[in-house]
C-alpha cells in the first residue's frame, strides 16, 4: 500500500520507518527542509533506539522516501496520516491549527479517493473539523473519509510499541475506510488481532483518557510518597503493596520529579479543556495537573532546603545527571530538569550537566550560562560538586562507582529524583542521601 505520512516527528518518523518494515511503500514529509535533506541522506535526527537501523535500511530497499512537495506525495498515496504536532495554547486547550494547514495542503492535490488518518493526539470533534476543512477547500469535488487512529508508542520504547502495539485504534464508520486500515495494519497483528474499532469521537477520547489516567497514577503517587515522608513510611515499600493487587498493577507507580514529554502536560491540560468547555467540573484532571507542577519544583525545594543550614546554595556547585524527561529519549520537552536547572541558577548556583543523549537538545532549549559546565560523563559532573541531583533514570546510573563518585565531589548530598539506591546503602557510602517518600531516618542523620 501506498502511505503518505505527514509529520516527521517522533511519531511520523517512527510510523513511517515501522510501515515501510512490514512491507509497505511509505513517504514521509516534512515542511523541515533541513530535517528532510538529513534524513534523505538516512541521518535520523532523533533518538530512538532501533531507529537509525530501521530507516537505513527501508530507506536503501526504496520502501521509504522523504520529502517536503505535498503534490507529489499526495498523489502517489491513497492514505495519508497526519502527524504533526498538536501543542497548548496559553490556555491549556489543544492548538489543531496544525492539523488543519496539514489537511488543507493534504486536500489541494488529492487527485482521488483518499483516507486522512488523524494520528496527532487531538480533542474529541477534531477528525470533523479535517472534514470541514477538506470540504473547504474542495467542496464536492472529492470523495475521502477521515479516520481517527491515535498513536500510543511510548518514547525510548517507540520502534517496539509501534512494531508490536498492544491495540491499535480505529475509529470510523465508513466500512471501506475501516477495511483499508485492517489491511495496513494487517502485518502488525498476526500474532493476534489488536484491532479495536470504534466511532471518531470515541477514538480520540480514548487517547486523552489513556494519558490522563497514565499521569494521574503519577501524581497519585507523588501525593502518597508526600504523605509517607511525613508519617514514616517508606513510598517504595507501598509501591509493591499495592501493586501487587492485581486490580491496580505494577505500572506507572514510580513517585518522581513529576512527569513531562511532549504528552502527558499537554493532554490533560488539553482534556481539561475538553470538560469544560462542555460545561463538565475536571477536579481529578485538575488536581493531576496541579500535583504535576509542584512535584516538578520540588527538588528544587529540597535542595535549597539542604543547603539553608549550609551557606546557601549560591556559588554552591551541583551535579545533575540525567535532562531528558525520561530515559531512552533526547526528548527534552516539559522535561523537569529545566524547572530544577532554571530555580537553581536563579538561587546563583553553578551547574555541571550530564545525560547520555540529550545534550545537544538541552543545549537549544538552556540559555547560555557560565554558569553551566556541559559534561560527557556523571563521573565528570560529579567532580567538584557539593552534591548531586539525579534526574533521569538512564540505566547506566543503576550501577554505578560511588566510591569513585565520592572521590570527585566536594560535597557528600545525593539527591535522588527517581528512587534508585537502597538509602541504607547510600548512607553507608557516606552520603547525605535524600530520595522521594523515604522518612528522613531512613535517609540520612543530617537532613535538617
Ligand atoms: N511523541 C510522542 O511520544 C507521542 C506519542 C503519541 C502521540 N503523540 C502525538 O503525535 C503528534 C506528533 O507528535 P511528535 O512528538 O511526533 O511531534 P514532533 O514535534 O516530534 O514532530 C512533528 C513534525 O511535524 C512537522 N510539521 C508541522 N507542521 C507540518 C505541516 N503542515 N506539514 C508537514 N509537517 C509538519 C514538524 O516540522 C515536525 O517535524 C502530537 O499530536 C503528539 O501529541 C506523540
Amino acid at each position: 500500500m501506498h502511505i503518505l505520512i505527514v509529520g516527521t516527528g517522533y511519531v511520523g518518523l517512527v510510523t513511517g520507518a515501522c510501515f515501510a518494515e512490514m512491507g509497505h511503500t511509505v513517504t514521509c514529509l516534512d515542511i523541515d527542509e533541513n530535517k528532510i535533506l538529513q534524513l534523505q541522506q538516512g541521518k535520523v535526527p532523533i533518538f530512538e533506539p532501533g531507529l537509525n537501523e530501521l530507516v537505513k535500511r527501508n530507506l536503501e530497499q526504496k520502501r521509504l522516501r522523504f520529502t517536503t512537495n505535498y503534490q507529489q506525495a499526495v498523489e502517489s498515496s491513497i492514505v495519508c496520516f497526519i502527524a504533526v504536532p498538536t501543542p497548548s495554547k496559553s490556555d491549556g486547550s489543544c492548538d489543531i491549527s496544525f492539523v488543519e494547514t496539514a489537511a488543507r495542503h493534504v486536500a489541494k492535490y488529492m487527485n482521488g479517493y483518499k483516507i486522512i488518518v488523524n494520528k496527532s493526539t487531538v480533542p474529541v470533534g477534531t477528525a470533523n473539523r479535517v472534514a470541514e476543512v477538506i470540504r473547504e477547500e474542495r467542496g464536492n469535488s472529492v470523495l475521502f473519509d477521515v479516520v481517527s487512529n491515535p498513536e500510543f508508542l511510548k518514547e525510548g520504547a517507540a520502534v517496539q510499541d509501534c512494531l508490536k502495539p498492544d491495540r491499535i485504534l480505529i475509529g470510523s464508520s465508513s466500512q471501506k475506510a475501516i477495511d483499508i486500515m485492517k489491511e495496513i495494519y494487517a502485518p502488525f497483528t498476526l500474532n493476534h488481532d489488536r484491532l479495536l474499532v470504534m466511532d471518531t469521537l470515541s477514538a480520540e477520547m480514548t487517547k486523552y483518557a489513556a494519558n490522563a489516567m497514565l499521569a494521574l497514577r503519577i501524581s497519585f503517587m507523588n501525593e502518597i510518597a508526600e504523605v509517607c515522608k511525613k508519617v514514616g513510611a517508606n513510598v517504595n515499600e507501598i509501591r509493591k503493596g499495592i501493586g501487587s493487587d492485581s486490580r491496580i498493577g505494577y505500572s506507572f507507580l514510580y513517585p518522581g520529579v513529576g512527569y513531562g514529554g511532549s504528552c502527558f502536560p499537554k493532554d490533560v491540560r488539553a482534556l481539561i479543556a475538553v470538560a469544560k468547555n462542555v460545561g463538565c467540573d475536571p477536579l481529578i484532571l485538575q488536581a493531576t495537573d496541579e500535583v504535576n507542577e509542584k512535584q516538578k519544583q520540588m527538588m528544587g525545594k529540597k535542595i535549597l532546603g539542604y543547603f539553608a543550614s549550609r551557606g546557601g546554595v549560591k556559588n554552591k556547585t551541583i551535579g545533575i545527571w540525567g535532562l531528558s524527561f525520561k530515559p531512552d529519549t533526547d526528548d527534552m520537552r516539559e522535561a523537569p530538569s529545566l524547572v530544577l536547572i532554571e530555580a537553581l541558577l536563579e538561587a546563583g548556583a553553578h551547574l555541571r550537566l550530564f545525560d547520555p543523549v540529550s545534550i545537544p537538545k538541552a543545549k537549544t532549549l538552556l540559555k547560555n550560562s557560565p554558569h553551566i559546565t556541559w559534561c560527557e560523563s556523571e563521573f565528570q559532573a560529579a567532580q567538584g560538586s557539593d552534591a548531586i541531583a539525579l534526574l533521569t533514570e538512564w540505566k547506566q546510573f543503576r550501577l554505578v562507582d560511588f566510591q569513585l563518585v565520592k572521590k570527585e565531589m566536594k560535597g557528600i548530598a545525593f539527591f535522588d529524583g527517581r528512587n534508585q539506591y537502597k538509602p541504607l546503602d547510600m548512607k553507608e557510602k557516606g552520603f547525605d542521601y535524600i530520595s522521594i517518600g523515604v522518612p528522613d531516618q531512613l535517609q540520612t542523620s543530617k537532613w535538617p
